[in-house]
């Protein structure tokens, strides 16, 4: 999706003063800011050249992070963060022992597909600590070196690993949940609409960072509301990437094995087993529909006959070529926003999702167009959240 701004001409007259003022502005400004810009790089680039020299010695490929021109806030804070060289990444088994009380039940903070999460406090600071159902080769070893050292605001940080026994990755703790729980779950209050966008913008982000900030990309190819966390502002991070095995993009190495999770797996993937940054902006688009309708990516039948499941991309597409699209929308939004929610950005938001769901995999957006359109809307849906402070953000003392 392209959003154009234009900009129009007042016409009003201006004065000599008020033009020498918009040369300085306009010229002087400007260049000082592109000689600052310069000192800045310059420095910036020695530094870095001194880490990475560190850094090339212990990992074979060195990650480095491209500055662009549409470099978000968050891409300016993870790189004001720097690529530091970690000496601590590996954990002894007792560490790890010690901290989660010898990986006693209570602990226990889920089950997954490779293993359970535990919480621990680690030199005292919470982490989780992913228990893996097998063992690390070489290589994958070499590929956790490597993202240790992404961060990135809106990616769960992966803080090290210990190979004694299992392997076990050692995570930075996201204390709020998963939005799957916060979506579904009884625990927690009902996301406020402007929340929902705000997440959604969050794991952008993320999904953007990866995809496009980091050599060699990642795809994630597990994107899911179980894999995008909440921190306790409510703001999301997105977890478990490069775990798939990292795939670079054109590379020989793509993988045939298909790894995901049904109701979020594109056609092509499923089918072909063709991977591109493309199959995450398929999930990411299940995601948008599951913040818009709080229904699982997989919707089963009420009296659990066997048959009759349906996907939420199907639901949707069904909604919107229906002939009043609007009847059919309004029964898949989620009931637990009540009348509080912009329904343009709603509609808006819809139509994002059924762009990254598209079947053909070019006509879907990137993610850094999704990013674009979902500041977009997200100004649009804070607004919205001003001018109605619904009981819901009433409650949550917003
Ligand atoms: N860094 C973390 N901080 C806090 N909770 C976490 C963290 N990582 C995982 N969890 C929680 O642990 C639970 C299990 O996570 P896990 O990643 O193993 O499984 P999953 O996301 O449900 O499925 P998958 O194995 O496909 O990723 C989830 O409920 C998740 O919310
Ligand atoms: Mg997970």
């Amino acid at each position: 999706m392209l959003i154009h701004i234009q900009l129009f001409g007042t016409g009003k007259k201006v004065s000599a003063g008020a033009i020498a003022g918009s040369v300085v502005a306009g010229v002087v400004a400007p260049v000082l800011g592109v000689l600052l810009f310069l000192f800045y790089r310059r420095r910036k680039a020695k530094q870095n050249a001194l880490r990475l020299g560190n850094l090339a010695t212990e990992t074979s490929t060195i990650l480095m992070q491209k500055v662009t021109s549409s470099a978000t806030q968050a891409d300016v804070a993870s790189l004001a963060a720097g690529i530091t060289v970690d000496k601590s990444v590996e954990f002894t088994y007792q560490e790890l022992f010690n901290a989660t009380e010898g990986f006693n039940i209570t602990h226990k903070i889920g089950q997954g597909g490779f293993g359970a999460v535990y919480y621990a406090e680690l030199v005292g600071e919470k982490a989780a600590i992913k228990k893996m159902d097998m063992q690390a080769t070489q290589e994958f070893l070499a590929e956790l070196k490597v993202l240790t050292h992404v961060h990135h605001l809106n990616l769960v940080r992966l803080i090290g690993y210990c190979t004694e026994s299992s392997l076990f990755l050692v995570y930075e703790f996201v204390e709020n949940g998963n939005l799957s729980q916060h979506l579904r779950g009884t625990d927690y209050e009902p996301l406020s609409w402007a929340e929902r966008v705000r997440i959604a913008l969050d794991s952008a982000r993320g999904l953007e960072y990866i995809h496009e900030h980091t050599v060699p990309v990642y795809i994630h190819r597990d994107i899911k509301s179980a894999n995008i966390l909440i921190d306790k502002n409510t703001r999301a991070k997105v977890a478990d990437f490069g775990l798939t095995k990292l795939t670079e993009v054109g590379g020989a190495s793509l993988q045939t094995r298909v790894v995901g999770t049904f109701g979020y797996m594109p056609p092509e993937y499923v089918r072909y087993g063709d991977i591109s940054r493309k199959v995450d902006v398929y999930a990411f688009g299940v995601v948008l529909y599951e913040l818009i309708s709080g229904k699982d990516a997989i919707v089963r039948p009420t009296d659990g006959s066997a048959s009759g499941s349906r996907g939420l991309v199907y639901l949707f597409e069904e909604a919107l070529t229906a002939l009043d699209p609007k009847e059919g929308l309004q029964k898949l939004i989620d009931p637990k926003l009540g009348d509080d929610y912009p329904v343009d950005a709603i509609l808006m938001m819809t139509h994002l999702a059924n762009a990254c769901t598209e079947e053909d995999p070019k006509l879907r957006p990137t993610m850094r167009s999704v990013v674009v359109a979902l500041m977009t809307l997200s100004s649009m849906s804070e607004f919205w959240d001003m001018k109605n402070p619904g009981l819901v953000n009433l409650m949550s003392g917003r």
